[in-house]
């Protein structure tokens, strides 16, 4: 989705968000992560502040960076991964294995992209802005280009767990 129907689709996204109205994705998601999974967001979350210069206490600058992800970080082009509801979890696994293979492809290709959760979040005016009916759920987005690789967010780095805290190797 470019131009004019993506700037107004994220005007409309920007809305909802200020509105504060709760988020009302259209799959189950409960994004609320404990133990391990809790200090590796707030790793990621720091690495990502860190590069853009927002301190910790800083509560608005997180916020407007946050804000970021329903204007799509500025890229030229977004577009959403949606499926049939009913498809439920393993569609979900397909469409998962689809989108990275996609990511991979246009890496390949020089255009730079980042996934997006957050894009699930407010489906309504997506689904209105590109027709989607409402037996089709909007599992989560991606905004992409090709990347400005001087602007510090760029520069971020998240930590990669070693392969054995995530691998189990038998025999
Ligand atoms: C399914 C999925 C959803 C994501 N949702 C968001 C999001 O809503 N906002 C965001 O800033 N990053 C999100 N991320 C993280 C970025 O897409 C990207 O992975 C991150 O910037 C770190 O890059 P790395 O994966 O190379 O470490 C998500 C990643 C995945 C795989």
């Amino acid at each position: 989705m470019p131009g004019k129907q993506k700037d107004e689709l994220k005007d409309k996204l920007v809305a909802a968000l200020m509105s504060g109205q709760a988020p009302n994705p259209d799959f189950d998601w409960k994004v609320k992560y404990d133990g391990v999974h809790r200090d590796r967001q707030f790793g990621s979350a720091h690495a990502l502040y860190s590069s853009m210069g927002i301190e910790r206490s800083d509560k608005e600058g997180r916020m407007l960076a946050m804000l970021k992800n329903w204007t799509f970080f500025d890229a030229p082009h977004a577009l959403f991964f949606t499926m049939d509801k009913y498809l439920n979890i393993m569609g979900a696994v397909d469409m998962g294995i689809y989108a990275q293979t996609l990511s991979l492809l246009m890496t390949e290709n020089g255009i730079s992209s980042c996934m997006q959760g957050a894009l699930g979040q407010f489906p309504d005016p997506v689904r209105e802005a590109l027709g989607i009916p409402e037996e089709r759920g909007i599992l989560f987005g991606m905004s992409f280009g090709y990347a400005d690789e001087n602007a510090p967010v760029n520069k971020t780095r998240t930590e990669r767990e070693p392969v054995e805290n995530s691998v189990v190797f038998v025999g």
